[in-house]
This record gives structure tokens, sequence and C-alpha cells, in this order.
């Protein structure tokens, strides 16, 4: 199909010029004397991104799911509690993965379209009072369905219970687009993933631990070889990997840090909060719902729409692909065929975004679904224009 794919899959996201073609480059002596100046800086920045002076940071050739592993195998042993929340097709993967490592998994099922409940951890927790629950783990951005927990809600919980858990956060569709602060929300250890905010193809499992985590790792006795921190520790300090990186990637990910830093996070939050919020009102303006069930649980990363009963979502990603060239995310699982997902994290701006919220209208009108030809960009527009920055007047 001629033009590009408009790709708004909520992960692999785009992947802007100034990154296709920092790894654009000749293999290299991954032992060579000046490696190190290519290494320390990324593993400094990368420090940055996750918001943590005092902890440490990894960078792992795998993805996602090996990080949820790497948390847990690093400082826990066979047969510790975790407590979560399952309420969406990754926290529900965290789970399993948990369980198959031999934890003792407690969870609670929340509808999915909702986020962590805070009032229940709290009382949880408070009840514990034999402190079993070694480690608390939550997605912080369910990108199934489109919902944010509340990171600092789940610290005060375990403040107000006064309760030792660690807290590890699954961070991969949040970090580097949504506001996240590991030192300032005392989370113990925090992953994230290549593909999704860091604007990076996937193979990076991005992971930073606190001092609490780092000091886990000591006595806990879950197996762990090739997903072992301590030999990152031990390479890392002199700007080496214990094993042969991928130094394409490594090349693409000091680019994404210098383009994350120099807009600066707090404007990357700005951009997805204000990108996101008019995906919503395309959303309002077309009659359907988002897959959140309240404002507080919004997620600016991604939003799951929900179709009219009597259509599948299914066929209206069928049409964008087929007749428009554009990704949409799919249900999963327990949503499949009710919900269709635009992805609103990393490299965009109105005018891209604007392709995903055309194309999407176009395929829901294709298919059937009743709504006012351009009431989606119309009113995503007015937000857009309304909230636009000031710009330099013409000189
Ligand atoms: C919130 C969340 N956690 C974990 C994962 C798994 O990451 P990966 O596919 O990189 O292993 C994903 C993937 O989309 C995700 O969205």
């Amino acid at each position: 199909m001629p033009g590009r794919n408009h790709l708004y899959v909520p992960g692999p996201t785009n992947i802007p010029d100034a990154i296709l073609s920092a790894m654009h480059v000749p293999s290299e002596d991954h032992r060579a004397p000046d490696f190190p100046t290519l290494v320390k800086p990324i593993l400094e920045n990368l420090k940055k991104v996750f918001r943590t002076e005092a902890g440490q940071t990894f960078i792992f050739p795998a993805t996602g799911t090996a990080g949820w592993e790497i948390a847990l195998t690093n400082t826990l042993s066979p047969g510790d509690k975790v407590l979560s929340y399952r309420f969406g097709q990754f926290s529900h993967l965290w789970i399993d993965l948990a369980k198959r490592l031999g934890l003792d998994v407690e969870y609670e099922e929340v509808p999915w379209g909702q986020g962590v409940p805070l009032d229940r951890l709290e009382a949880r927790l408070k009840a514990d009072t034999d402190h079993e629950i070694k480690a608390v783990l939550i997605c912080h951005n369910e990108t199934a369905t489109g919902v944010t927990s509340d990171l600092p809600g789940v610290r005060r919980a375990l403040d107000a219970a006064g309760h030792p858990a660690m807290f590890f956060v699954d961070g991969v569709s949040s970090i580097a687009s949504l506001d996240f602060r590991l030192d300032e929300w005392g989370i113990d250890i925090s992953l994230a993933g290549s593909q999704k905010g860091f604007m990076l193809p996937a193979g990076l499992a991005l992971l930073a631990f606190s001092p609490k985590a780092l000091e886990a790792r000591k006595t806990a006795q879950c197996r762990r070889a090739f997903l072992d921190i301590q030999d990152h520790i031990v390479s890392n300090a002199d700007g080496y990997f214990p094993y042969t990186p991928s130094i394409p990637l490594l090349h693409g990910l000091r680019k994404a840090l210098e383009l994350l830093l120099e807009e600066g996070l707090e404007n990357v939050y700005a951009r997805h909060a204000r990108l996101g919020e008019g995906v919503r009102r395309a959303v309002a303006a077309w009659g359907l719902k988002t897959c959140a069930q309240e404002p507080k649980w919004h997620s600016n990363s991604v939003t799951a729409i929900v179709v009219p009963e009597g259509f599948d979502a299914r066929d209206v990603i069928h049409v964008a692909y087929h007749r428009y060239n554009l990704s949409l995310g799919a249900g999963l699982s327990e949503v499949a065929g009710k919900v269709f997902r635009i992805g609103h994290l990393g490299d965009l701006n109105e005018l891209s975004l604007a392709s995903a919220i055309v194309g999407a209208e176009l395929a829901l009108l294709d298919v059937g679904v009743p709504l006012t030809p351009g009431s989606g960009i119309a009113a995503a527009g007015a937000y857009w224009r309304e909230t636009a920055p000031a710009i330099t007047p013409r000189g």
C-alpha cells in the first residue's frame, strides 16, 4: 500500500529519524578501551528518566517480560508472598510469571477498566501484621485497558500501614511518557521496555533498583543466572556488560535519552497528557466510551475504546489496516472484540495523532457504527487549539 503505515498500537511505537540514524552504526568492539564512554552516560541518563539518584539502572538485552522476572528473582525467595491486582492482560501476565517462579502470589480480581483499589490495598497491608507480604506488584499503566493506577497512592497505603514490603512497578507503557518518580514515590524496582516511550525497537529491558532492592538481592534465593543483576553490577562499574550487548540499540538508547532530556521530562509528560486528552475528546464526540471507567484511571499513553453492542472491534481494526494503512491496537484476552486501542505514546504530535483519529473514525463508519463524520477530529482539534502552546509571533 502506498504511503507510510500509520502505527498507533501502544508499542512498538514510531521511531524518530534521529534514533534510526543513530542506530545505523558499524559493529564495534564492545571490549574496546573507549566503550565505557558510550555506556556510562547512558546508565546515568537512564537514572534521570527513572527519576532516581539513589538507585541503580540496568540494561538487559531482553523485553519487558524479562524485566518482571529480573525484578522478582533478584529480590525474593521461592515461597515468598507477593500481593498484586489483576485488571488487564499485563497485570495478569506478571501475576502468572510470579506464580511460575514459585512465589506465593495473592491477588485480587479488579474489573477491567479500573486500577489499583487503594482502600483495599491499605486494608490488606494493615491486616498483614506479621509482614508476610514481601513485595507489592503494580502495573502502573495497564496497556490492555488504558488504565493508569495511582502510584503515590500505593506508596501512601504502604506508609499508612507501616508496611515494609518492597514496591515493584511495571512501567513498560508509562516510563518516558507519564509522570513517574522512583525516589520520590518510594518505588523499589521499576522496569520498562525499549519499544514504547523510549521510541526504540523492542530488545532492551530497562530497570532501576532502589538501594533497598539492591540489598534484598543479597538474601534472595530465587534461581537466576542470565538475569542476575550482580554480573551487571560488576561489569557496568567499568562501563561494560557481562556479555555482548546490542550495540545499535545502545546507540539508539543514547539518542532517545538525549531527545527525552532535551525536550524535558515535564514537557514530555505534558505533551502526552494533552494529546491523550484530544483522543478522549474524539471518543466522547463519537458517542463512545473508554474502557477506563473513570477519569482518574484515564491513561495518557493509550486509550482503549469500547465499540457499541452488536459490533466487533476486530472488524474496525481489520478495516483500518486494510483500507487506511492504520495499525490500531487489538483488544486482548477478556476484552478481545470489545475494544480497540489507540496508542498515543512516544514520538508523536497533533497531526501525526490526527491520522489515527481520522482513520479510526473512517473505519468505525465503514463497519456501520453510527457517528457524525468528522466529529472526532473536530473535538480533538478544538481541544488542541484551546490548549496550544504560544508560538513566537511572525517577525
Ligand atoms: C504494561 C506492560 N507490561 C509488560 C509488557 C510486556 O513487555 P514485552 O512485550 O516487552 O515483553 C507489555 C507489553 O506490551 C506491557 O504493555
